[in-house]
């Protein structure tokens, strides 16, 4: 990325760009380690964190980032602001603009918006998650944490399980994971399996939850309800849950367990893997701290810099 580019998708990173950024997420980490946390780096820059669809992990995440790194930060939610009066999301950037804000942070429920909101804006965008369209962050964090639990994605053998018809997690997910060597299996109903995917992003793809037996992460999806409509999907929960749900007598002891989150607990995880020593969960939630911040400084003003000389402003402000 260049200097006030927007993260859309994966594709718009090279694996050249992951590493800086997930180096810079290392030198953040570092500085989280302090007693004061706070660093100077994005000193009078604006960011406004527009979240439109439900979040805990992501909204919370991106507005502490930003406030880590100092810059002015406005966070809105969909209830309570003028588009409940029917004003459209071209008309709130508009408006929004007038504040002049270097980045925009949106989860929207409508694939493409963060592609259309960047339309009406000199700011840069980054997508929080677009319905079943992307979450590049969550694919960042997820290979940051990979890196730091288990170890290079190059080679390991990551197994994907779940529901990655609706998941925007996924999609960013496999692009990442494939672009860093990974070799990646999706285990599913085939219901839930986009046609083709196999041939577009270079996986495996499998119906039988016994083909994780060998993998190293096992990163499992959210059942995503709300995007089913009427359903027929699956024949039922409790039938997805006997077919497909991760738990202890599917895995191998020291076998890494990944969930975005929210997890539906007893549905496509047992909360018993939630909560055991191999789930990587909350090591995710924390790390997508550090990430952001890094994606953040990515966008604004990392790599208007050539590599290595980069002025990030780690005094403590
Ligand atoms: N993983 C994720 O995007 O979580 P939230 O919906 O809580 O932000």
């Amino acid at each position: 990325m260049s200097a006030r580019t927007s993260l859309l998708g994966i594709g718009d990173l090279s694996p050249d760009d992951i590493a800086r950024i997930l180096g810079t997420a290392e030198r953040f980490g570092a500085v989280m380690e302090r007693d004061i946390k706070k660093v100077p780096t994005l000193r009078g820059r604006t960011v406004v964190n527009l979240f439109l669809e439900p979040s805990t992990r992501t909204s919370t995440s991106f507005e502490l980032a930003a406030k880590r790194l100092s810059a002015d930060v406005v966070s809105i939610r969909g209830s309570g602001t003028s588009m409940e009066k029917g004003e459209t999301l071209k008309d709130t950037i508009l408006t929004l603009e007038a504040y002049g804000p270097d980045v925009f942070v949106i989860r929207h429920p409508q694939v493409g918006a963060c592609a259309l909101a960047g339309r009406y804006t000199d700011a840069a965008v980054i997508n929080a998650g677009d319905g079943a369209g992307e979450h590049p962050t969550q694919a960042l964090l997820d290979l940051y944490t990979v890196q730091h639990e288990v170890g290079s994605p190059d080679g390991l053998h990551i197994a994907i399980v779940g529901d990655v018809l609706h998941s925007r997690v996924a999609r960013s997910g496999l692009r990442a994971f494939r672009m860093m060597g990974a070799r990646v299996t999706v285990v599913a109903p085939p219901t839930l399996v986009p046609r083709h995917l196999g041939e577009a992003f270079g996986v495996e793809v499998s119906s039988d939850i016994r083909d994780i037996a060998d993998a190293d992460v096992v990163y499992v999806l959210r059942m995503q309800l709300e995007r089913m409509g009427e359903g027929g999907f699956v024949p039922s929960l409790e039938e997805y849950a006997r077919m497909y749900q991760v738990n202890h007598a599917r895995l191998r002891p020291g076998q890494r367990v990944m969930h975005a989150g929210p997890v539906n607990r007893g549905v496509e995880i047992s909360g018993a893997v939630v909560d055991g020593s191999d789930a990587l969960i909350e090591a995710q939630a924390a790390n997508g701290l550090v990430v952001r911040m890094a994606v953040l400084y990515d966008v604004l003003a990392g790599a208007a810099s050539e590599p290595g000389t980069g002025d990030m402003a780690l005094e403590a402000a």
